[in-house]
């Protein structure tokens, strides 16, 4: 099937996921196993984790902790066949125009070799990506110069979301914090000033490079934090340097790039067609690159690429982000479950929380399907996380007493056997067990007894002990935090997303949402001639006053 056929044959009936056969099926399924806890399924199936995990490349995603049973798992991957997610997948691999609104592609995954770029865009594409590394390169060996001759040694990015995280999260799951880096990388998202200065505090104005990363080029706050790099620069270099040496771009707009006073050289593109949150492939990972040089990029790639492979080829049963996809659904849509918790047990993991955020919050926190009507259940997860085990200290209280009910991935790099690292993947499948398991009212007055507690004190104590377990979770180990791995997780995610944003019938690949909120602040600044809307002028005249009083 080519495809614009696939589009046409799924677009023609467009039914709700809730109208499919396998829907109905699983809300029965929902109701049966409503009073089944995971943890009773696991006892009458000790071979669950055998049943219910599946390995790829390295990387084994466990999901026997999750509320599924055999016919669930039969049901959900019904749904996927009766929603055309097969030729969904096709499509999105042949370059269809899935992001229907904005009438293109949604091919990221040409990026890493998965796809083929379209003829239009290949010769600059090809282009671009080999200035990216060619700068990349000499920047590593010292070979790149500042306006007064010092050699470059300091790269800060200034972009935000998509141009900001994908680099981000994976440079600080990939940099070597124990040796040295041959130039500093260093990012920067957000307008308050405080964020530029913290970067600067560190550079010398003679040896800094910024990359100012925007597929728009239009985006406020990276466009003022190039202003203020700039202002920096010429108040330290003097206003005869040639401050085009401190600057690389990387957008869409070529143009507005080279208007801003930055090098036609040194401006580099990437296609219409790779979403901000889905670019870190593209010139938008020049930080990247440059920090941990092209062997680690390529092997980034790859590990992406092995999963665009296993996610086009494997079958239904064994696919990974299909499954992903699949169970966070169910448990979206059938469990109760709207929240997601992702705690990666790795400190070079910190931000990918966020970047996860970006990717699913913003791709499929919609409500329109495309035949333009409603959706009629719910869709993105409201999605949150620390790294471990920093999150068991901060909300883990809520997952495990709170009153709403929250599901979780666990993401585990497996790490040399030092004691540290063995703590810390120790601390992630007990987490993950602990969720599962809870503690009933008998175990907590037992264990009150057990520490010395009258038997009137364990009666009284034992409720506020009692934690009810059946929470869902997922967990993923990765053969290291290497950059293979790193790959394969960012496009495991990138596909799960895509999964379920075709079930539900939206767009995962357009933002109109966020869209309201820049507009809105762009008429806060140009509007003088208009009155604000009464709630602004109240925080306004609010701002005023406290900017009188506490000066
Ligand atoms: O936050 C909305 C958004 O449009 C994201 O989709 C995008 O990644 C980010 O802004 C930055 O956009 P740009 O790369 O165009 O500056």
């Amino acid at each position: 099937m080519n495809s614009s056929s696939s589009i046409a044959a799924i677009d023609a009936g467009n039914p709700s996921p809730t109208q499919l056969d396998a829907w109905k099926t699983l809300s029965d399924a929902a109701r049966r196993l409503a009073n089944t806890p995971v943890s009773e399924l696991y006892r009458a199936d000790p071979q669950r984790f055998t049943r219910f995990s599946l390995s790829h490349d390295g990387l084994v995603a466990d999901f026997s902790k999750q509320r599924i049973d055999g016919a669930v798992l039969d049901a959900l991957l019904r749904l996927a066949e009766e929603a055309g997610v097969a030729d969904a997948v096709r499509a999105l691999f042949n370059g269809a125009p899935l992001n229907f609104t904005e009438n293109r592609p949604a091919l990221h995954m040409a990026l890493r070799g998965s796809a083929t770029v379209p003829a239009a865009d290949a010769a600059q594409l090809a282009d671009s990506l080999e200035r990216m590394r060619a700068l990349a390169r000499a920047l590593r060996a010292g070979e790149v110069y500042g306006a007064s001759g010092k050699v470059i040694r300091r790269v800060i990015n200034l972009g935000i979301g998509g141009s900001d995280f994908g680099p981000r999260v994976a440079f600080e799951a990939l940099r070597d914090p124990l040796s040295p880096a041959p130039l500093a990388v260093d990012f920067v998202a957000s307008i308050d000033r405080h964020a530029l200065a913290a970067a600067l505090a560190h550079a010398d104005p003679h040896s800094t490079l910024f990359i100012v990363s925007s597929k728009s080029f239009s985006t406020p706050e990276t466009l003022a934090n190039a202003e203020a790099a700039r202002a920096w620069l010429r108040a330290e270099l003097g206003q005869e340097a040639d401050l085009s040496a401190h600057f690389a771009a990387v957008s869409n707009h070529r143009q507005r790039a080279i208007e801003l006073g930055i090098s036609a050289t040194r401006v580099l593109t990437l296609p219409e067609w790779v979403g901000g949150r889905y670019s870190v492939w593209s010139a938008v990972g020049l930080p990247l690159l440059i920090a941990i040089g092209e062997e680690d990029f390529d092997a980034f790639l790859a590990g992406a690429r092995s999963m665009d492979e296993h996610f086009r080829t494997a079958p239904a049963a064994s696919n990974l982000p299909l499954l992903m996809g699949l169970i966070g659904l169910w448990n979206i849509n059938f469990l109760d479950c709207d929240s997601l918790s992702v705690l990666p047990y790795a400190h070079g993991l910190s931000n990918f929380p966020a970047w996860l955020q970006q990717l699913d919050m913003e791709s499929n926190g919609k409500r329109r399907r495309r035949d333009g009507g409603e959706v009629d259940t719910d869709t993105a997860p409201i999605v949150f996380g620390l790294p471990g085990t920093v999150g068991q200290h901060t909300f883990h209280q809520l997952l495990y007493q709170g009153t709403r009910r929250i599901a979780a991935d666990f993401i585990v790099p497996v790490r040399s056997e030092d004691p540290r690292s063995e703590a810390l993947m120790n601390s992630a499948l007990a987490q993950s067990l602990a969720m599962m398991e809870g503690c009933s009212l008998e175990a907590a007055r037992d264990k009150l007894l057990a520490a010395g507690q009258t038997a009137d004190e364990a009666q009284r104590l034992a409720p506020h002990l009692v934690c009810p377990g059946n929470l869902p979770s997922t967990t993923l180990l990765l053969p290291g935090l290497t950059p293979r791995a790193l790959g394969q997780l960012f496009a495991l995610y990138e596909h799960k997303i895509f999964v379920q944003g075709w079930i539900w019938g939206i767009n995962s690949f357009d933002q109109y949402g966020v869209e309201l909120g820049k507009e809105m602040a762009r008429q806060m600044h140009t509007s003088t001639a208009q009155l604000p809307h009464p709630a602004t002028a109240g925080l306004l005249e609010a701002i005023q006053r406290i900017r009188k009083t506490y000066r």
